[in-house]
């Protein structure tokens, strides 16, 4: 069936439509519908009886197809390759599960997970999944106060981590970050299972901590426990606009059913194909596509612990591809930024055979269109933008890749999924014509998969999605949609960056730079990075009175969001100025900060309070090095 068909068949009969994709799943009790008009935004297959890891492990074992390759763990950071076979994923996840379940981990308890890209982080979510309990990944790059954030918001009865991570040129002890997070957060694990790394090993501590290698040999494998189709599966956070991250929150069925659907008819994979997604576990890409959706639909999936460039070359990418057969590969832009930045003409790809790739998926961030003609002309295969987030866990626009390919228009994510009626509103709400700029919205109900509700706040889901345009989902996104209903995403209406295709909140930056003792006013805002699309730059208005050294307070608010936030904020750069520009009601004007560092020609917006502030900003961010324009 064509997308246009497909796309048309949805609309007429949502209801039919989900009740047919939810045949690719196994169920203990089927639902009795697929849409439920319940909870603040709806539910889906509410109260079917379901479990992930039946779907996405036990059931290929129990189909013959035991021998099967999951999981490639690929890591240049330590030279190895290894692979899990679904039997043998199958037995070390329900040993794990087994490990929980003893120390009293059941349906509704949740998990907080800090680990690397090692197939032991896949075999921890799925544990998790197997027995009902809920799990929450924390990306290794957020530091310990971040954990602790979490830690209080979800409040879990075991936390599983890594003894460490690796990153090019130092190893990141993951163990002392989470000890320093237990101790900083007020709620407290009963337990937590530590999986030791050769490359460091960690201090255990005693009545607390288990050895996972340990544990899981000395456990009874716990069985798979069948959860309503309106369980979470997982709660993830995401950058909100204030320090208190989001918790979104994924309901099991839905969750199975949009990944059982949206691997086939985008990604065009099934059984026995290999999928790469160049991305991590702590994101909700690897959420989706590292760990449930090519397990759940019986492929191999590759886990990369590496980067695009430096690991050890701009050619690894291609190796990986060459070297596992891999037939889709998705990454983000700004890695393949990356690798165009070492290798412009793309020698290195010429240096392996990649037959078997058939596509490349990006997103993350807009994927520009030179990155995109770079790759086509290097690789000789479709490139996929599609757009996407973590409170939908699956691509709202998309080229479908599985269903047929639709012209590709460059700077566009493609089309509408089905499930997701996407519309572009003014500001009172009311639908713009096709090529005029606004905030895009999805008509309720949002389909399978995506967030029913924030983890314990109800109140702010309402208020962060769907207050403002009652009847949609706001997505915190402003573009346009063109005559052939082509999506275009040009900026968030909010006050989250985009830096590496990671999500950042300015605001909680802003937290922290306001902390300093020094520092009476602050503004964070995104610029434009050539390698990571965009990055923070922190304005700093200091104490009157304080005797300071200006680059000296600077090094320190750097020093504070590396420590507090962590590396993945990449936070380098802050200068001193002497005010902020201001509306005449006090409103910090960022964007038009933001438009001066970037070189843009800034008009004085009219509703400044005084206009001479621009000029300050502009030398100091001159004098920082930035391409202001006069
Ligand atoms: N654990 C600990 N630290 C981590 C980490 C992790 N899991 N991931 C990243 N970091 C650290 C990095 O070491 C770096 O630290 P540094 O400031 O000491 O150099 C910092 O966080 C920023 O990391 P990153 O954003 O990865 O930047 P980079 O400069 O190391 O690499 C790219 C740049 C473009 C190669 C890299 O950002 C990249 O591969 N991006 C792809 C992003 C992606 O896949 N996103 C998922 C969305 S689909
Ligand atoms: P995250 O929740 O971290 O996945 O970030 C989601 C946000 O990233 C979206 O709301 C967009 O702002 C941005 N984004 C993701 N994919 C794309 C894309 N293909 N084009 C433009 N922006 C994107």
């Amino acid at each position: 069936m064509a997308y246009q068909d497909l796309y048309a068949a949805w609309k007429a009969d949502p209801e039919r439509f989900w009740t047919e994709a939810a045949q690719a799943i196994d169920w203990t009790r089927p639902p009795s519908a697929a849409h439920f008009d319940q909870g603040p935004a709806g539910e889906w297959f509410a109260d079917g009886l379901v479990n992930t890891c039946w779907n996405a492990i036990d059931r290929h074992v129990e189909a013959g197809h035991g021998d099967r390759i999951a999981i490639i763990h690929d890591s240049p950071m330590t030279n190895s390759v290894s692979r899990l076979t679904y039997a043998q994923l199958q037995d070390r996840v329900a040993r794990l599960a087994g490990v929980l379940v003893a120390r009293g981990v059941g349906k509704g308890d949740r998990v907080i997970l800090y680990m690397p890209m090692i197939p032991e982080a896949v075999q921890a979510m799925l544990a998790c999944a197997r027995i009902g309990a809920i799990h929450s990944v924390v990306f290794g790059g957020f530091a310990a106060h971040e954990l602790a954030v979490r830690i209080d918001d979800a409040r879990p009865k075991a936390i599983i981590a890594a003894s460490c991570g690796l990153e090019p040129g130092r190893t990141v002890a993951y163990k002392p970050l989470m000890d320093r997070a237990i101790d900083e957060a007020r709620h407290k694990p009963d337990f937590c299972i530590v999986f030791q790394r050769p490359e460091c090993t960690a201090a255990m501590t005693p009545g607390r901590d288990l050895d996972w290698a340990e544990a899981t040999a000395a456990a009874t494998p716990a069985p798979c426990v069948p959860v309503e189709g309106n369980h979470p599966a997982y709660i993830l956070y995401t950058s909100g606009t204030t320090g208190q991250p989001k918790g979104v929150v994924r309901h099991t069925a839905g969750h199975l059913v949009a990944l059982a659907w949206s691997v086939r008819h985008i990604y065009d994979i099934g059984a026995g194909d290999v999928f790469w997604v160049a991305s991590d576990v702590g994101w909700v890409v690897g959420h989706s596509y590292i760990v449930y959706g090519p397990l759940v639909a019986g492929a191999t999936t590759v886990v990369f612990e590496g980067k695009p460039v430096g690991t050890p070359d701009a050619g690894t990418f291609w190796r990986v591809i060459a070297d596992h057969g891999v037939k889709s590969f998705f990454t983000a832009p700004t890695a393949i930024r990356a690798v165009k930045r070492d290798d412009p003409s793309g020698a290195m790809v010429g240096q392996y055979d990649l037959s078997s790739l058939k596509a490349v998926f990006l997103a993350g961030e807009r994927a520009d269109p030179d990155t995109i003609t770079w790759t086509e002309d290097r690789l000789k295969v479709p490139v996929i933008d599609h757009w996407w987030q973590t409170e939908t866990g699956w691509a709202i626009a998309a080229n479908p890749l599985g269903v047929g390919l639709l012209p590709i228009k460059k700077g566009s994510p493609s089309l509408p999924m089905p499930g997701y009626d996407v519309q572009v509103l003014d500001e009172a709400g009311h639908p713009v014509p096709p090529g005029t700029l606004g905030a895009i919205a999805i008509k309720l109900p949002l389909p399978p998969g995506t967030l029913p509700t924030l983890w314990n706040a109800e109140a702010r889901f309402r208020k962060s999605y769907l207050d403002h345009f009652p009847g949609y989902y706001e997505t915190g996104d402003a573009g346009y949609i063109d005559d052939d209903g082509y999506v275009y995403i040009m900026a968030r209406t909010d006050d989250v960056i985009n830096v590496a295709g990671h999500r950042l909140s300015t605001g909680s930056m802003e937290e922290v730079l306001a902390s300093h003792p020094a520092v009476a006013e602050c503004a964070v805002i995104g610029v434009a990075d050539a390698l990571k699309g965009q990055a923070p730059l922190g304005l700093l208005c200091l104490k009157k009175g304080v005797e300071t050294d200006h680059a000296q307070v600077a090094a320190e608010v750097v020093r504070m969001v590396r420590d507090r936030i962590g590396p993945v904020a990449a936070f380098k750069t802050a200068c001193v100025v002497d005010r902020l520009p201001k509306t005449r009601s006090g409103k910090i004007l960022r964007a038009t900060m933001a438009k001066i560092a970037d070189g843009e020609e800034v008009k004085t917006p009219a509703t400044i309070d005084d206009p001479a502030i621009l000029d300050e900003i502009r030398a100091a961010l001159a004098g920082v090095g930035y391409p202001v324009r006069n």
